[in-house]
């Protein structure tokens, strides 16, 4: 961690940004004893952007269309980053794949939120792929960042039943509510010491993560 009396978050977002909403209520509160040092979009009409601007938080965006190619984009983010003292990375519905450039300046202090019970539905549309795979079940993983998309070791994974009337819409709804929550139940085991990526694997207080992640109970913190 920085010598900096709370450690620094750089939030990186691409659009609506309610992932973002809910670490910025929570560093506010103290529920997370944190404080965003940047919020990072790679569209400059992000929604996201807005709700930073709002909590008065710093912002930059660096619009990857400038960019000839990925590594340069990536660099680019490294560079501002650099400028913000920041502890740990989350990902927050950023919509481009990183490259080693960007994964490697942060390994080990990088997290994603994907909404599915991964290994299962990398990529886009996983309510719609849940839902014509006839699951019973669907979720959120959070997860470090490795060069694998969505393929990082799982950190924390929580599930929601899907129901016979369920829609992609419906189910969206529900996952995206638990998504609020156990982003920052990731974060914070992150940010307290317990939670580590290990040249194994994820670990939390020492002991390895199962495959898929810790199972997300209510009385977690
Ligand atoms: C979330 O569903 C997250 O899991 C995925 O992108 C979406 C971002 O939503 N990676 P928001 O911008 O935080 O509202």
């Amino acid at each position: 961690m920085s010598a900096a009396a709370r450690p620094r978050l750089a939030i990186l977002i691409s659009g609506r940004g309610s992932n973002l909403q809910a670490f910025i209520n929570a560093c506010a509160s103290g529920d997370l004893a944190a404080d965003i040092g940047v919020v990072l979009s790679n569209k400059p009409d992000a929604a996201g952007l807005a709700r930073a601007t709002e909590a008065n938080l710093p912002t930059a965006c660096i619009d990857h269309r400038e960019f000839p190619d990925r590594e340069s984009f990536d660099q680019a983010m490294v560079d501002e980053l650099a400028t913000h003292c920041i502890d740990l990375v989350i990902l927050a519905g950023f919509m481009r794949i990183l490259t080693p450039v960007f994964i490697d300046a942060f390994e080990g202090r990088l997290l994603n939120i994907h909404p599915s019970l991964l290994p299962k539905y990398p990529g886009l549309n996983t309510h719609q792929r849940a839902l014509d795979a006839g699951d019973t079940e669907a979720g959120v993983t959070v997860h470090f960042v490795t060069q694998e998309l969505d393929g990082g070791p799982p950190v924390l994974q929580a599930k929601v039943a899907i129901t016979a009337t369920d829609t992609a819409l419906s189910l969206a709804e529900r996952v995206i509510a638990l998504e609020h929550v156990v982003y920052l139940v990731a974060a914070r085991w992150f940010l307290q010491g317990r939670l580590v990526l290990a040249e194994t694997g994820a670990k939390l207080d020492g002991a390895p993560i199962a495959p898929t992640g810790v199972t997300y109970e209510e009385d977690f913190m």
